[in-house]
């Protein structure tokens, strides 16, 4: 992780702690160095691939056009409200209330994977900020506190067809987890504005701190010249080397992604640890000091200044 890092302070990193906010008492304990991986894994069959239809994200027309030529056949639309697997993109407005309006038309489910930007976008999630309620949403991550949970949900005519009630059996070893589900709920009382924890307004806090760094590294960036497009959604954010707006994949890899690396790189070497890929979204989680958020602004003026150099170099 730290190679490249000449420093001998600590490290301070924004990839969440895999993944839930990082001072569930959990981490707190120590389970941050057990949670600290970044596995992977690429697993969608061509069967599932076959049933599946891709369309860009926040591209409206593409979405009414396939759901009137065939939104009788689809069963489900499954999103990520606020993207965050493309680096962190927003939804446009009036993409997820076409999303609800088209999918109520046609009796199709409308899915939110809710896994990345739940509990981090607001407490109740991209649904209740954006006002947009899906028939099923997954949940991941922060539900677990940092351990491995997920959880999924939704209207009662839907969850009434899972086992004990209805014909769908779902289980899994790790389902219900005690150690899993006690992490987990020591988090969620955290975040939830439960007073014995005294943080009356966790994920309120977190967004601001997001925006006084964000706040930095747009001052940063303008000061060496740089063109950035910086992203927020509560305490999720990105950075793209992109002159124009980011709204999609497309427009997501079109921004500079070597421009990111000597970004990524001149960070990691003043000891900030961010995604090392643009396609990942950072995350501000209550562990960040306001100390840190000075440093990393400190440290982004000087990346930014390497991110010009080069931009110079490789006209
Ligand atoms: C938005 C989102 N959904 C789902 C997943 C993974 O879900 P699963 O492990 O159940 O495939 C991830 C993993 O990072 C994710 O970011």
């Amino acid at each position: 992780v730290a190679r490249g890092y000449t420093g001998r302070d600590k490290i301070v990193k924004f990839i969440g702690c895999y993944h839930g906010h990082a001072d569930s008492l959990l981490v707190k304990a120590g389970s941050g160095a057990a949670t600290f991986g970044q596995p992977d894994s690429p697993g969608v069959t061509k069967g599932t691939a076959k049933d599946t239809i891709t369309i860009p994200y926040n591209d409206v027309d593409a979405f009414v056009n396939l759901m009137n030529e065939q939104g009788d056949e689809i069963a489900a639309v499954i999103v990520e409200p606020v993207a965050g697997n493309m680096g962190l993109v927003l939804p446009k407005q009036g993409f997820l209330s076409t999303l609800r309006k088209e999918t109520e038309k046609h009796g199709t489910v409308l899915i939110f994977d809710e896994v990345m930007c739940g509990f981090r976008v607001a407490l109740n999630g991209a649904q209740a900020a954006y006002g947009i309620r899906p028939d099923l949403t997954c949940l991941g991550k922060i539900i677990g506190g940092g351990l491995p949970v997920a959880a999924y949900g939704g209207k009662r005519e839907i969850m009434d067809c899972v086992s004990p009630k209805g014909p769908v059996y779902q289980a899994g070893t790790l389902s219900g987890n005690p150690l899993a589900m006690t992490a987990g709920i020591a988090t969620l009382n955290i975040i939830s504005a439960d007073p014995a924890w005294g943080k009356a307004d966790y994920t309120r806090e977190l967004s601001i701190k997001t925006k006084h760094l964000l706040q930095g590294f747009a001052k940063a960036a303008k000061d060496a010249g740089v063109k950035v497009q910086l992203h927020q959604a509560g305490s999720m954010f990105g950075v793209f080397f992109n002159e124009n707006d980011v709204y999609d994949y497309a427009t997501s890899e079109s921004s500079n992604q070597e421009a990111f690396c000597v970004w990524f790189m001149s960070m990691l070497e003043q000891g900030i640890y961010l995604a090392p890929s643009q396609f990942e979204t950072l995350f501000m989680s209550g562990a960040h000091s306001d100390d840190d958020i000075v440093k990393t602004i400190e440290a982004a003026e000087v990346a930014m200044k390497k991110v010009a150099d080069f931009l110079k170099d490789n006209k």
